[in-house]
């Protein structure tokens, strides 16, 4: 599994790249309002280059359009491919499988995401598709061309959980098999009973069809997911800093350094003279 980092902070992003287990970056406007704050970014345009000259060539960096209609995503789209290439890391634009911005009340413009997606992939753009939270629209994005479907399983758990706990922390690990609230009955969102369940599901489907696009596990919340993430066979998990430090921690592992630090006699630092 491909391990990209959630982040549009350029200090957590060098140091990620750095332990050298890194393949990409994933941003979005909440995360790039929150690292302009912090840096104290005015000029986006010079913040988001030097994002994309630190993570340098041969990764990606996925960037998120305004939303909004068809003909408006593929503008943003082109302008956020076009402004940044070059610059450093690939760009990947990112489209909302569905804007649910409705214009009026004409069906198809539900499908605005899946169109702009369609155009671009035409153009060569690569597209990962964001706000997936159901296998179907991340079948319609990858037969549209989506370079990525990024289904959202924190925010699903959040959403199945919803119902029932009023008192939950977002980085409270959801089994991956759900909650039982009744011997026969188990909280789920149309079938869906968890963030995990919802990536293994896309994953079956584009085994099945042997579809390319690539499924891009997101809204990654605990150490514990990313393991049955990977275990459900997700091609990439988006991972936020802190969860990336989460996973090299075990009390055990620091017990063991404490211990073996407290048994080393003075012949066995004379070897590394
Ligand atoms: C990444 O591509 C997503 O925008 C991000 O993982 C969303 O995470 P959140 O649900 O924790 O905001």
């Amino acid at each position: 599994m491909k391990i990209f980092i959630d982040s549009a902070d350029i200090d957590e992003i060098k140091a990620a790249f750095s332990w050298g287990f890194v393949d990409g970056v994933t941003t979005n406007p909440s995360l790039i309002k929150m690292a302009a704050e912090k840096h104290g970014a005015k000029n986006l345009e010079n913040y988001v280059s030097s994002v994309l000259a630190a993570v340098g060539r041969g990764h990606d960096v996925s960037l998120e359009v305004l939303g909004g209609s068809f003909q408006a995503m593929i503008q943003q789209g082109k302008v956020l491919y076009n402004k940044f290439s070059g610059v450093g890391a690939r760009v990947v634009v990112k489209i909302p499988v569905n804007p649910l911005l409705k214009q009026n009340e004409c069906a198809d413009v539900e499908y605005d995401g899946i169109r702009a997606i369609h155009a671009l992939a035409k153009e060569g753009i690569p597209v990962n598709t964001t706000l997936v939270m159901a296998p179907e629209q991340a079948l319609l994005a990858a037969k549209a061309g989506a370079k990525y479907v990024s289904p959202f399983a924190g925010r699903i758990d959040d959403f199945v959980r919803e119902c029932c706990f009023c008192n939950y922390k977002k980085t409270d690990y959801f089994p991956q098999e759900g909650i039982k609230i009744s011997p026969d009955e188990i909280l789920d969102d149309n079938g869906i009973v968890s963030g995990v369940d919802l990536v293994a599901k896309i994953v079956q489907i584009f085994r099945n069809y042997d579809l390319k696009t690539e499924v891009l596990a997101a809204s990654v919340r605990n150490a514990r997911q990313v393991r049955e993430l990977a275990l459900a066979g997700a091609h990439i998990s988006t991972i936020p800093f802190g969860v990336l430090t989460q996973m090299v921690r075990h009390e055990k592992t620091y017990e063991g350094m404490q211990k073996f630090t407290a048994d080393i006699v003075p012949e066995y630092r004379v070897l590394f003279d």
